[in-house]
């Protein structure tokens, strides 16, 4: 560990000062600065054997200060529109090698807008803990920035740094920038994760599961990208490189078998028929249609008439549609066309989870509430088989980390009717046909039995994705807590 300088004491007075007295400027600036430890792996990861190195965002040096202990002040180069913390980076700087002059220094870290500076200059690497803001502040050149490179209005700043930060990069070069967990999955981030794509690879990543900078809740990670690198990361599963730091087991799912849309219907409804329901729906009627939400649906079993719902800003314990007065109302045809094309066998997928949620509705007298999915098969025979696929640990274990960064809490599953419609199809046929049938007697079960009926399921259909025991592990510890919440009381 190299010896602390004044300088270096007054960088972390100068952000406790900011800490404790300052927190509109701070938050303003999204400035909080990055840990030690953090510092040393992105060095250790990013820095060439001797070249330059760039902090675009620099602060009060912390990366800068730390790489000029490696390879020399001269390599360094920072900016950041803060003159305070440009000051205090400056003086660490000097007293890293006072051979160096103050006026190379100046040259070098500069109070500059790190989203226009530089340009026309490329380092070997670029890296830092760049602002975190949803929408770019005045003082900065963002926003206008962030047009011109054809980044939407709501791309973390973080984001636009990062894509910034691959022209600054030269062949061969690294860029390694903290991000917000964000950058995973958020469609504002699409084009930077395709401009990575487009430049190299990642080809190292740090995350943690908890939040590593003091004063903020926000997750972050590292995507280190090396310029010229390949295979490409794809765009769409950057969840996949966190999935680890979250307990998230890697799966590779097979491809080629087809896909669940080839043998149903994935269908979502849409607020209009949520609207137009409510009039017709009451609580227990003699002989209503069971409305069946997301709050009643766990894996294999269906809650209606147990425990109360809501609907439409109301509580039921067991609300169901009068479809005669709906049938005989003169607005509703269109409602119940679409009522007798939902009467049907299928599956009812719950938004989002722990896991993925699905019941099968095998009488075909259940009617959805939005955004619950149904899963009509196109064969009706192939019902519990649909089920079964629900219940598939490596599906579920793909689906958590796709989503990763997505807002959701991190391992939350949410799957959409389009997503549903694209799982594949599983690899081993007899596994998959005694899944179906284990998932039927789940189904069927009493809340005692249904734990054990479940696991040997899920245990079932890892094998028939030809999945290592990893993502089912995972599964269970997820999915029993809710499928023996009952057996538990
Ligand atoms: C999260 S802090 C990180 C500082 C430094 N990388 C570190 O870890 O010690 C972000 C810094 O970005 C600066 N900043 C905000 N917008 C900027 C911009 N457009 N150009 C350069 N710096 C900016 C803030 O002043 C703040 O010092």
């Amino acid at each position: 560990m190299a010896r602390r300088t004044e300088a270096d004491e007054a960088a972390d007075a100068y952000e406790r000062h900011l800490a404790d007295h300052d927190r509109d400027r701070r938050r303003a600036q999204g400035a909080f600065y990055t840990p030690p430890e953090l510092v040393a792996w992105v060095l250790d990861r990013a820095l060439p054997a001797a070249g330059s190195v760039l902090d675009p965002a620099c602060g009060t040096g912390h990366f800068l200060v730390a790489a000029a202990h490696r390879l020399g002040v001269r390599a360094v180069h920072g900016s950041d529109l803060d003159p305070d913390a440009v000051r205090i980076a400056r003086d660490r700087l000097h007293a890293v090698d006072p051979a160096v002059p103050r006026a190379e220094i100046e040259r070098r870290v500069v109070v500059a807008d790190g989203l226009t500076a530089w340009e026309g200059r490329t380092f070997d690497a670029v890296l830092g803990n760049p602002p975190f803001l949803g929408q770019l502040r005045r003082h900065s050149a963002g926003r206008s920035e962030q047009h011109r490179r054809g980044l939407g209005a709501y791309t973390d700043t973080s984001a636009v740094f990062l894509h910034r930060a691959l022209d600054l990069a030269g062949p061969g070069g690294t860029v390694a920038l903290v991000q917000p967990i964000s950058v995973l999955a958020a469609r504002d981030a699409g084009p930077v994760r395709a401009a990575v794509a487009g430049r190299g690879a990642v080809t190292d990543f740090w995350c943690s599961e908890r939040p590593v900078f003091e004063g903020t809740p926000v997750l972050t990670c590292v995507p280190v990208v090396r310029i010229g690198a390949g295979p490409a990361t794809d765009p769409d599963t950057w969840g996949a490189l966190a999935a680890p730091a979250f307990g998230i087991p890697p799966v590779t799912l097979p491809a080629g078998t087809g896909t669940l849309g080839e043998r149903a219907t994935c269908t979502a409804d849409f607020r209009d028929q949520y609207y137009g329901l409510a009039p017709f729906v009451g609580d227990g009627l003699p002989d209503g249609t069971p409305l069946v939400t997301t709050g009643l649906i766990d894996p294999a079993e269906s809650r209606w008439g147990r425990v109360p719902t809501r609907f439409a800003r109301r509580r039921y314990d067991a609300p169901s549609v009068d479809l005669a007065a709906l049938r005989a109302d003169a607005g509703g045809s269109a409602l119940a066309r679409w009522a007798d094309a939902r009467l049907v066998p299928k599956l009812l997928v719950a938004g989002q989870g722990r896991v993925i949620e699905a019941v099968a509705d095998e009488h075909g007298a259940w009617l959805p509430s939005v955004p619950v999915v149904s899963v009509v098969p196109h064969d009706p025979a192939d019902l519990w088989h649909l089920l079964a696929i629900t219940l598939a640990p490596p599906l579920v274990a793909h689906a958590a980390s796709r989503y990763l960064g997505s807002g959701l809490t991190p391992g939350s599953v949410k799957v959409s009717a389009r997503q549903l419609a694209a799982l594949p199809l599983p690899t081993d046929e007899v596994a998959w046909a005694e899944g179906a049938e284990l998932a039927r007697a789940a189904q069927h079960a009493t809340d005692e039995g249904r734990p054990d009926l479940l696991a040997a399921t899920g245990r079932a259909m890892s094998v028939a994705y030809g999945a290592d025991p990893a993502s089912y592990d995972w599964w269970w510890g997820r999915a029993r807590r809710r499928s023996w919440r009952e057996a538990d009381k």
